[in-house]
């Protein structure tokens, strides 16, 4: 169903949506006792180019978990497989995707699905390649992740027996020791010989599939944290040499980024590690290219960013956050050697900093409640992750409010939606432009090339520097919402329904 916006600020034309969009926000400052409020107007420009292209996704981790069930998931929604399980039939499905399964209020009791507010990428459209260092094709990669039903597997093992996974950067400082007898499908030689290769092997699969854009995702292990070292990897020049110096510190993630970006890819890092060094965070501003992540919102801090945000915005003062895993696949096992578990602890703790900050009169300047994470590695569940939680808080006299949750659930099945959403809106965002009203001979500009828009989707959300970092999730939510409305000229939704209210 189209959207079609009466409004005058709103033009269409052949290949564009033009929106002339008011933006209102408030600008505060301390000084003393008192606070001053500002309220400004800003008269922006926003013009999407509505003609979608044709999109190639490339996984870095193609053969993995949630590679291997993305893949999967595609080609069953593409051709609206069924298969029988024990409660019934099942049909594919989107489950848990913003852009497929969730929607926006339009006005009055009209709602459409997120993804139609602008012209997306169907899901159906999206063409699949990657590296692994498993050189397991995907039929085998589905096999061996156990995350989907026998019914459906059979019906996808033609198609995803050819698919295999092109050679992949293998670094065994990196990732975990326990990792090492799945590299065999693994590219010689130097640093540069490697990125070299990265960017031929995108070339290749462009000009094979005749895709218009590619975007590279990081769904592979969790690396250690890169050291920023001085002269290595701090700047876009430095990390030019580094890697042609083959410097030992330069990760294979870093690696992938750089050739992404050399190639004019956007580039998603679904995993903890700091792969966005100031090399490469530079190095995308420069060619205007734009990297997100970190590390998949999927399960338990997703939930921790709802909950604490609830607690907190409830006057309620949180304490005390233990958060406890167990998993069995194959990113349990990596995690549990200490380097790649201090990553994703990295990852996991800083989520509610935000929120905690916001409440002076629960927080003295520097609290924070204890947050500790835990994960432990237990093979026999396999994909399915437990996650246990305890939220401790302060309520009013001296009361004392603990709320526990327990989540089981396959791990792949939560985040492969997510992998969905970072592709469709990354693609998206690469067609919107924006300027000043008053900029009349300007040229449009696209947004920072550090694409925080997406922080809804990523645990630990990178943002351009000097710029606050959101984690409250449904703050997220409606930063993407309203952006999107904003480019078809209509306003947020302020929820106080005045139109009912005012007789
Ligand atoms: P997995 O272990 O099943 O898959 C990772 C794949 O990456 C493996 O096939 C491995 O062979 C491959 N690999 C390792 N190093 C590589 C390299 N340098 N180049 C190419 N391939 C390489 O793990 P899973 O469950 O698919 O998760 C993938 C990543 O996503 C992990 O880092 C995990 O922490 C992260 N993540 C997963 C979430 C979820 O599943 N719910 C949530 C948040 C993050």
């Amino acid at each position: 169903m189209d959207i079609v916006v009466n409004s005058p600020n709103v033009k269409y034309s052949e290949n564009y949506i033009e929106s002339n969009y008011e933006y209102l926000y408030t600008k505060a400052e301390k000084s003393g006792s008192k606070i001053e409020v500002t309220p400004i107007t800003e008269h922006l420009v926003f013009r999407t180019n509505t003609k979608v292209p044709r999109v190639g996704v490339m996984l870095v981790g193609w053969g993995g978990n949630n590679g291997s069930t993305f893949t999967a998931a595609i080609l069953a929604n593409k051709e609206g497989l069924s298969w029988t399980t024990r409660r019934g039939v099942q049909k594919a499905n989107w489950y848990g995707s913003l852009t497929q399964t969730s929607t926006v209020r339009l006005g009055n009791d009209v709602n459409i699905q997120l993804g139609k507010l602008l012209p997306t990428v169907h899901p159906d459209d999206l063409i699949i390649d990657g590296w692994d260092i498993s050189s397991a094709n995907l039929a085998e990669s589905m096999e061996r992740a156990q995350v989907l039903e026998p019914g459906l597997q059979q019906q996808l093992k033609p198609k995803m027996t050819l698919m295999k996974p092109r050679p992949s950067i293998y670094d065994q400082d990196f990732i975990a020791a326990n990792q090492a007898a799945r590299a065999d499908n693994v590219i010689k030689g130097t640093k540069l010989e490697q990125v070299q290769q990265i960017c031929k092997d995108i070339e290749s699969f462009k000009k094979k599939t005749n895709v218009e854009k590619v975007i590279v995702l990081w769904t592979a292990n969790t690396e250690r944290f890169s050291d920023i070292l001085e002269g290595v990897n701090d700047t876009y020049a430095n990390l030019k040499l580094a890697i042609s110096s083959n410097h030992p510190e330069i990760s294979p993630s870093t690696l992938f980024a750089y050739a992404a970006i050399s190639t004019n890819c956007t580039y998603i890092n679904g995993s903890p590690q700091n792969t966005f060094v100031p090399a490469i965070i530079e190095m995308a501003d420069k060619a205007n290219v734009f990297i997100a992540g970190d590390d998949f919102k999927s399960g338990q801090t997703k939930i921790k960013s709802v909950l604490i945000d609830f607690l907190v915005s409830a006057g309620i003062k949180p304490t005390s956050i233990v958060s406890y895993n167990h998993l069995g696949n194959n990113d349990g096992k990596n995690l549990s050697a200490p380097k790649q578990f201090r990553s994703k602890e990295i990852s996991k703790s800083n989520v509610v900093d935000d929120m905690v900050d916001s409440n002076e009169i629960l927080y003295k300047p520097g609290e924070k409640p204890d947050h500790v994470v835990v994960i432990k590695y237990v093979p026999y569940v396999g994909d399915s992750k437990r996650a246990l939680d305890e939220y401790t808080s302060e309520i009013m006299m001296g009361g004392i409010n603990t709320i526990v949750v327990h989540n089981t659930c396959e791990d792949s099945l939560l985040a492969t939606p997510i992998i969905l959403d970072l592709i469709i809106l990354a693609e998206l965002c690469q067609r919107i432009q924006v300027k000043r009203q008053s900029d009349d001979d300007r040229e449009y500009t696209s947004f920072h090339s550090v694409l925080s828009l997406l922080s809804y989707l990523c645990k630990a959300p990178l943002v351009p520097q000097g710029t606050p970092v959101v984690n409250a999730l449904f703050k997220q939510r409606a930063c993407i919402e309203n952006v999107l409305k904003a480019c078809i000229g209509l306003p947020p939704d302020s929820n106080m329904l005045l139109e009912c209210k005012v007789p």
